[in-house]
């Protein structure tokens, strides 16, 4: 498994986390998964395989009023899972704490997910994600993913269509390219003053706009 800079490390998910991994998920999805899916992921799904992200403690977010602490107690800050099924990993889910998000770490559980993916012998990489969803489809073309089908009315809670997006992942010219993205987001993480976001901040600074007031 990848080894990020300090204060950030990656290791697999156990039952214990499920309640910091479902404070996340709230947050995170118009319809959660409840424990029991994550449990049933955990201990009676031999083809799931899941990652936390984890902070040193000394790092999590204070309650200041402003922003949002997260709501994981422990140090979780994100999570992702895929299902190995025959030569291809599916991505069944990937969050990160909303206060947490755009300083690198969903990019983080991405290419984490994608290593292991790539050492139990996936071939190929694919995935669902809601037509409305552009952070996280951005986050994936940075990948290589490409959009290779579309399933309709796929969500139930508002019948969005979902996009298929896939990459193979053998291939030396892909190999080198995760190689430089991983140098480039190390060089990132390892070298942040860590505060925690509000989410407009973030999404004004990718857009250029101020933060709403
Ligand atoms: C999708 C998600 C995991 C991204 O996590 P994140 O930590 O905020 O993302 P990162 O900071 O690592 O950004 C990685 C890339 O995602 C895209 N991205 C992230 N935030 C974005 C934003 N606000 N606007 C546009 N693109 C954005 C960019 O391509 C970015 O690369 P860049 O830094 O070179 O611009 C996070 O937004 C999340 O948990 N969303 C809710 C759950 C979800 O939608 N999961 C995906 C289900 S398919």
């Amino acid at each position: 498994m990848i080894q990020p800079p300090f204060p950030y490390s990656l290791r697999r998910m156990t039952t214990d986390d499920i309640p910091h991994v479902i404070a996340i998920e709230n947050e995170s999805f118009p319809v959660p998964w409840p424990a029991k899916v994550y449990r049933n992921e955990l201990t009676r799904n031999a083809r799931a395989h899941c990652l936390v992200l984890e902070m040193d403690a000394s790092t999590r977010p204070a309650k200041d009023g402003k922003v949002s602490p997260a709501r994981c107690t422990g140090s979780c800050v994100g999570y992702g899972c895929f299902w190995l099924m025959e030569g291809e990993a599916r991505v069944s889910t990937l969050a990160v704490a909303p206060p947490w998000r755009c300083r690198g770490l969903g990019e983080l559980l991405l290419l984490a997910l994608i290593d292991e993916a790539s050492s139990v012998g996936a071939e190929l990489l694919a995935l669902e994600v809601r037509v409305s969803n552009r952070v996280a489809q951005r986050l994936y073309a940075k990948y290589g993913l490409g959009i290779v089908g579309r399933h309709r009315r796929y969500y139930t809670d508002n019948g969005e269509d979902a996009l298929i997006m896939t990459v193979e992942l053998l291939g030396k010219a892909y190999q080198d390219r995760l190689e430089q993205r991983k140098a480039t987001l190390f060089s990132r993480l390892g070298g942040v003053v860590l505060r925690p976001l509000p989410i407009d901040v973030c999404d004004a600074r990718r857009t250029g706009r101020s933060p709403a007031t």
